[in-house]
């Protein structure tokens, strides 16, 4: 097979291929409405209940729940692989897919590649110029070293430091704007995306720059500001410090992920080069794919709060699929108030070392976190246990693990295994659907969804689907900090829809297919919005952004109040106390 097909091919054949024309051509369609019905072909069916829909490109069966784009279509009817399927298209269609090898796209990435990483190699040499932020990662504790090892750079203070010095032409403006770097205005300006910043690159596994974080040096918001979502840089996959780890190391024994890009720097600074950041996304099932094709003992070290906790626990959900017999997973937490790098700086390597060694097995973390949930002293308790064990175990590859861990969760709730897994099997599991359950009613959900709860980036996300073009204008800004499910790639999708104006619902859908969230999207797309005049998607997505950002505001506030009240602020958070009340 030749090489990667470019991600802005696959958008626009998607956004011209025609859906009624590939499924019709393969099933007998009949017109109803804006749609198109028939009786499904994935299922068997006397009455109609697959409905094709060519404004979203997107069919769905509410039979079986069967749904996807043209591409998934000839992928699940004709068996084709996902290369294969766009090969297929792309011929109907009279036009080639380009490859690598062929001139024009493969051009284009290198050049953004080289971009990136000339971009780069400029702030380095701005960190060296800048008194003020060789001060600042010396007061972090980096030192020279590492901060090369990682190439830590210093954008300095300005509007348009890269477009002067970058931006020569309309095709390295083009560049600039594909790689994130600047931002365009309504008035058609542009301005540089990241000013007084401490600039992490991120890089790929070979090494080449894709996205950069950058951090504040003092107060400002948001404290870290990301590249965009682009088509080097898809934020829920990449492991900061991988490559760098990689270059460290002969081996690599083990893993320990950590949130942030400090994190990871100070870590290594100390010796510790096993390690790689998320980057405040959660742990994704992609990440967990990542990390064991590298290593067989992944260890995640959370913060020892609630918010850690939850976490933490959202990581164990997303690595049960991925438990095998020789994998080792462990959860490691930090003494409260500590993250990997204030707890290194202060206790060093070794200390760090020792904690992950006594992080607990998964296990253990699951059977102590459920333990905690219901009165382990009664037997309503422990049946609860074993009923929520239930959904996670069926998580699990069938094998010796699960079984050791059907044992380990039989002694907790004093049964036999044999008993529990009865137990476990007798009742259907409460409602595993997750946080994206099907979206129903658009504009009956309004109202309960003021709370800003998963609810409205639900509503959002269904929103921006459905009608890409509503995400347009909106300044995802107003998300920076906001710590929700979802939140992350709500951002992503409005990100791509503005930096690819013209990307269909089916567009997105094939953008996300290999991601671990892409499955849900789907779901959401199938979603009807309602089709009278005053219906107006952009400014429900709109007000969705602020409901959340209002919520995102308030829990910091509750965090601050409650953080105030246990173990006090710092300087930096008192006055951010005052200044947000
Ligand atoms: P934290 O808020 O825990 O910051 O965010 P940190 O890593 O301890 O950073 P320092 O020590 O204050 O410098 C953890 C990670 O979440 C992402 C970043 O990747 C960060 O490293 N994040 C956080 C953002 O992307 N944006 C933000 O505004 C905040
Ligand atoms: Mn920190």
């Amino acid at each position: 097979m030749a090489g990667l097909i470019p991600q802005d091919f696959i958008d626009d054949l998607i956004a011209r291929a025609d859906i009624v024309e590939v499924v019709g051509r393969r099933t007998q369609l009949k017109k109803a409405g804006r749609e198109f019905k028939a009786c499904c072909p994935f299922h068997d069916e006397k009455t109609p209940s697959f409905t094709v829909s060519p404004g979203k490109g997107f069919y769905h069966c509410f039979g079986c729940g069967a749904h996807g784009t043209a591409i998934g279509f000839l992928m699940e009817f004709d068996h084709m692989s996902f290369v294969e399927a766009i090969e297929s298209l792309a011929h109907s269609m009279g036009v080639e897919v380009p490859r690598d090898d062929s001139d024009q796209p493969a051009r284009r990435y290198d050049e953004l590649f080289s971009l990136m990483d000339a971009v780069a190699r400029y702030w380095q040499s701005c960190l060296r110029e800048s008194p003020a932020a060789v001060e600042y990662i010396k007061k972090r504790g980096i030192d020279g070293s590492t901060a090369k090892r990682y190439g830590i750079g210093y954008a300095p203070d300005g509007w348009s430091n890269l477009i002067d010095k970058f931006g020569g032409s309309a095709e390295a403006t083009d560049r600039l704007l594909a790689t994130g770097l600047i931002i365009q205005k309504d008035n058609g300006q542009h301005y540089d995306r990241f000013r007084d910043r401490l600039m992490f690159p991120i890089r790929d596994a070979r090494g080449r720059t894709i996205g950069f974080g950058g951090r504040t040096m003092g107060d400002g918001e948001p404290k870290y500001l990301n590249s965009p979502e682009t088509v080097l840089f898809h934020k829920g996959r990449e492991l900061y410090g991988l490559y760098e780890a990689r270059q460290a190391l002969r081996n690599i024994e083990r893993l320990v992920v950590v949130e942030g890009y400090m994190d990871a720097v100070a870590l290594a600074r100390h010796g510790i080069d096993f390690v790689v950041a998320t980057l405040g996304t959660a742990t994704t099932e992609e990440h967990l794919n990542r990390l064991f094709r590298i290593t067989e003992n992944a260890y995640f070290a959370f913060d020892g709060d609630r918010a850690g906790r939850k976490a933490a626990w959202r990581a164990l959900e997303n690595a049960l699929p991925q438990i095998r017999e020789g994998r080792q997973i462990r959860f490691v937490f930090l003494p409260d108030g500590q993250d990997p790098d204030s707890f290194v700086n202060e206790r060093g390597a070794d200390a760090f070392v020792k904690l992950m060694d006594s992080g607990l097995p998964l296990s253990e973390f699951l059977i102590q976190e459920l333990s905690s949930q219901v009165d382990m002293e009664t037997i309503d308790g422990r049946a609860k246990l074993a009923e929520m064990a239930r959904p996670l175990v069926s998580k699990i590859p069938a094998g010796v693990y699960r079984e050791l861990l059907i044992d380990s969760l039989a002694t907790a709730v004093g049964l036999t295994a044999l008993k529990l897994e009865k137990m476990m099997t007798s009742r259907p599991a409460a409602s595993d659907r997750g946080l994206f359950a099907p979206a129903g009613k658009l504009r009956k959900r309004t109202r309960s969804a003021a709370s800003g709860g998963p609810s409205v980036v639900r509503r959002a996300l269904t929103l921006i689907l459905n009608e890409p073009t509503a995400g347009r204008k909106l300044d995802t800004d107003l998300l920076a900090g906001v710590q929700r499910p979802g939140v992350d790639l709500l951002v992503s999708l409005i990100e791509t829809v503005q930096s690819e104006p013209t990307i269909t619902t089916a567009g997105l859908l094939e953008r996300w297919r290999h991601d671990e969230q892409g499955r849900h999207l789907g779901k959401l797309a199938a979603a009807d919005l309602p089709l009278d005049d005053e219906f107006d998607p952009a400014a429900e997505l709109a007000e969705c952004l602020q409901q959340l950002a209002l919520a995102g505001r308030k829990e910091r506030i509750e965090f601050l109040i409650e953080k105030q009240r246990v173990t006090g602020l710092s300087d930096d958070e008192r006055s951010e106390l005052a200044q947000r009340r």
